[in-house]
């Protein structure tokens, strides 16, 4: 069966619930999802996935240092995940306050990575975002976009 990672950052929740979600909408499809705290990941766990999926609260318009540790951590792989499907998503506390931004810096380091990102073309463009504690129309598209992801990694693996 095709593997899935989720792995993010979560302080005071909100992103963690994200990450449930998404998982939740991959569970959906037949690949097998782990969901992980960044501060548990091993990067050596990323070759083994077919989908890398990477969520973190919005910090000054960009990710969290704890993620971003993680994907620098990523360059003894470098070269090693291409091809692999790559996503991102992300909760800001304010409207405009950066988290399509944050889902870009992340998508970015997954793109030098060489994987392939699906974009969305009538939910959130880039990736899942929140502002705060997920309402239910957030969950639902991280439900979406997760079922989306469990998609391709199937199509992809056909
Ligand atoms: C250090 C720090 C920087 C932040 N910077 C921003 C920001 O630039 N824009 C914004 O909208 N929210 C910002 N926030 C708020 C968080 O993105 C927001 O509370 C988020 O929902 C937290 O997610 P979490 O519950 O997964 O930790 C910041 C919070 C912290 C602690």
């Amino acid at each position: 069966m095709p593997i899935a990672l989720v792995i993010y950052h979560s302080k005071s929740g909100h992103t963690k619930k994200m990450a449930e979600a998404i998982s939740e909408g991959i569970c959906k499809t037949e690949v097998s999802v782990t969901l992980i705290d960044v501060a548990d990941a091993k990067v050596d766990d990323l070759l083994n996935a077919d989908a890398i999926v990477l969520g973190s609260p919005t910090y000054y318009g960009t990710m969290a240092a704890e993620m971003k540790r993680f994907i620098d951590d990523t360059v003894k792989l470098h070269g090693k995940l291409q091809g692999k499907i790559g996503g991102a998503f992300s909760s800001s506390g304010m409207l405009g306050g950066g988290n399509e931004t944050t889902v870009m810096s992340i998508l970015e380091a997954l793109l030098i990575h060489g994987m392939i990102v699906h974009g969305h073309s009538r939910i959130a463009h880039y990736g899942p975002i929140a502002v705060g504690d997920p309402d239910t129309k957030a969950i639902e598209e991280c439900s979406k976009y997760g079922n989306m992801i469990g998609e391709l990694i199937l199509k992809l693996a056909k």
